[in-house]
């Protein structure tokens, strides 16, 4: 019988998109490093075991896209080999994992945004983790339901938004990559989509999906920096340079636009307009004053 409200493992609780869901008041089950470290992730499957939940959101993941350069196996432990142990306790079971991953799985450019069902041919370590953790939830053959997601801002802590307002505020012209595109994506609403697929994945025998969820309208990293200075009242122009210009250690895809489609006809669920929430954030970002970050490249 599906349970009312069924009993949610929530993996990644102290991050930022995990903070959001844990905050949306759904009866989850918090769990973070000190319960199951993904580097060694022994812990995984006696924690699934110990909770016995109904689903399962995994949105733990080493996530520093340039530190991951140099920690390509700690990446791959956490990212990689963690997330297969997890699906694989969660197939014993017969629980559906909701599993996050990233558009850094795709490579740089197609003229068309990526849908689900397109290879994955990632261009950093990073993304080559995110794809590992991918891989071996298909193959494990339990329930999954993967969503990609992008650029994520907003649910406090430091994020693009606060990197860019950071530079602003010292007022000189903030160099912001411009031959980036891709769809920033609120958190919010990301974390109310994951928590209804949990929802809804329990009564979903033989689930295996990937989906994509970004915000729209898709925009230029330039172009998204300009939207967050003009929010926050200020008048700080952005100076454009190029993905080559930062020289960053890892590459991105420069066109990170994320199809949709898959999740609107399936899930009924579309794309939040991120200048919404933009403007929702707008009084917050008039008043605060946070730290420079030192690169405004995420
Ligand atoms: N941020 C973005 O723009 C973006 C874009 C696309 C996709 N995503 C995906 O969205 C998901 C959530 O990202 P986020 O921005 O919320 O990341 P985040 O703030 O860095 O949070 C990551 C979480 O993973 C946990 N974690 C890291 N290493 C761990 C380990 N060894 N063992 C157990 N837990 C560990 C962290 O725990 P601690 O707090 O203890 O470190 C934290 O709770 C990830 O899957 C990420 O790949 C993010």
């Amino acid at each position: 019988m599906t349970p009312v409200s069924p009993r949610i493992l929530l993996l990644g609780a102290g991050g930022r998109l995990g903070r959001v869901i844990a905050r949306l008041g759904a009866p989850v089950v918090p769990a973070g490093r000190r319960e199951a470290d993904f580097r060694t992730a022994c812990d995984i499957p006696a924690l699934v075991e110990h909770i016995a939940p109904d689903v399962v959101i995994n949105a733990a993941a080493f996530t520093d896209v340039d530190g991951a350069e140099s920690s390509e196996s700690e990446a791959m432990a956490v990212n990689g080999h963690a997330v297969g142990l997890l699906a694989a306790a969660c197939a014993r079971r017969d629980i559906p994992l909701i599993h996050v991953s990233t558009d850094h799985v795709f490579p740089s450019a197609q003229g068309r945004p990526w849908r689900p069902e397109d290879t994955p041919r990632p261009l950093s370590a990073y993304g080559r983790s995110k794809r590992l953790g991918e891989d071996l939830i298909r193959l494990t053959g339990g329930r999954y339901l993967i969503l990609r997601t992008s650029w994520l801002f907003g649910g406090g802590g430091r994020d693009f938004v606060s990197t860019i307002l950071g530079r602003a505020r010292q007022g000189a012209p903030v160099p912001v990559v411009a031959d980036q595109t891709g769809g920033p994506t609120p958190i919010l609403p990301l974390a109310a989509t994951l928590l209804s697929l949990a929802h809804r994945a329990v009564t979903i025998s033989g689930l295996r999906e990937i989906h994509h969820f970004t915000g729209m309208p898709d925009v230029s990293r330039a172009d998204f920096a300009r939207a967050i200075i003009a929010s926050a009242g200020l008048e700080t122009e952005v100076e454009e340079v190029t993905t080559d210009d930062l020289a960053a250690p890892a590459r991105r895809p420069l066109d990170a636009r994320l199809d949709n489609t898959s999740l609107a006809l399936r899930f009924g669920i579309s794309r939040p307009d991120w200048r919404l929430h933009l403007e929702a954030l707008a009084d917050r970002l008039k008043t605060t004053a946070p730290p420079p970050h030192e690169t405004a490249h995420i």
